[in-house]
């Protein structure tokens, strides 16, 4: 059952980009795909050329590994993922979180849409995720542990890192970029959420819902990358309003808060470079 996929796509990107060490990875959800665009120096790989990167089916995740500089901070951006729903299972995102830790990655900074179930956030608001609510119906980690990435029982306290938030959310502050907190419940999707559900989902604690994010950081845990992760909410969650969701307003409004997440994750990274450098995992 285990494989090496993830050391044969680090050497295909090694070879494609010698001496280019990464120190994060961002993961870009849908309508993010911008900044990958302001990369310096950037050379990009289709998925399908790297070996247990999934092919994203969706519209809006283009599927790319682009490697540069961001803010003169060495970074490889993944301009789409897959979702559990598009039938990888919830493994879906491990093989390519792996590749980007033996790539010499420190830490994922996970992007996604979501929807806010507080009324008070609304579409285009960012929400900095705090912790996450797994109702996928698995895990990514299920079957013979790889021991080469990480032990087969651990922690998810702190995975998203409380150190990495407070930059994050001084980052914000700098820019005046109003930034909210939350914590992520992940559904398999592709259906939206029913009204009881959305209540349900809320008596269990959860700010925001969506289909991603989850499989990718719980992958990113057990290899040991520190996580920040921030939502753009596309849409209050059903039962909030009077319209019907779709994919187009999700599209719509990640590009409305895309903006704003895309000059945080410039300031982010460059104060992060000198923190990353003089920590700890
Ligand atoms: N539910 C699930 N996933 C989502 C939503 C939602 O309301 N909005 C964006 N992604």
């Amino acid at each position: 059952m285990l494989n090496d996929f993830a050391y044969t796509a680090a050497e295909t990107i090694r070879t494609a980009k010698p001496d280019f060490s990464p120190r994060a990875a961002i993961i870009l959800g849908s309508g993010l795909g911008a900044l990958a665009e302001q990369l310096e120096d950037a050379t990009s790989i289709s998925f399908s050329q790297l070996a247990g990167f999934p092919v994203s089916t969706v519209p809006g995740h283009a599927g790319e590994l682009v490697l540069g500089k961001l803010s003169g901070v060495a970074v490889a951006c993944l301009k789409g993922r897959a979702h559990f729903y598009e039938g990888y299972g919830a493994g879906v995102m491990t093989s390519a979180v792996r590749t980007l830790k033996l790539l010499g990655c420190e830490l994922l900074f996970v992007t996604c849409a979501a929807g806010s179930l507080r009324a008070e956030v609304e579409a285009g608001s960012l929400v900095a995720i705090t912790d996450h609510i797994n109702l996928l119906p698995g895990t990514p980690l299920i079957g013979p542990n790889d021991d080469r990435f990480g032990p087969r029982f651990f922690s998810m306290a702190n995975a998203y890192d409380a150190a990495l938030r407070d930059i994050l959310i001084a980052s914000a502050a700098a820019q005046r970029i109003k930034l909210h907190e939350g914590v992520y419940l992940a559904c398999p999707g592709p259906n939206f959420e029913t009204a009881a559900e959305i209540r349900m989902m809320r008596t269990l604690g959860a700010d925001l819902v969506g289909m991603s994010t989850v499989p990718e950081v719980i992958s990113a845990r057990h290899c040991g990358l520190r996580v920040v992760a921030v939502a753009v909410v596309t849409n209050l969650a059903e039962g909030m309003t009077p319209f019907a969701l779709s994919h187009e307003q999700t599209l719509k409004y990640a590009a409305l808060g895309a903006k704003d997440l895309i000059a945080l994750i410039h300031v982010f990274i460059r104060r992060i470079a000198q923190a990353l450098s003089t920590s700890t995992a």
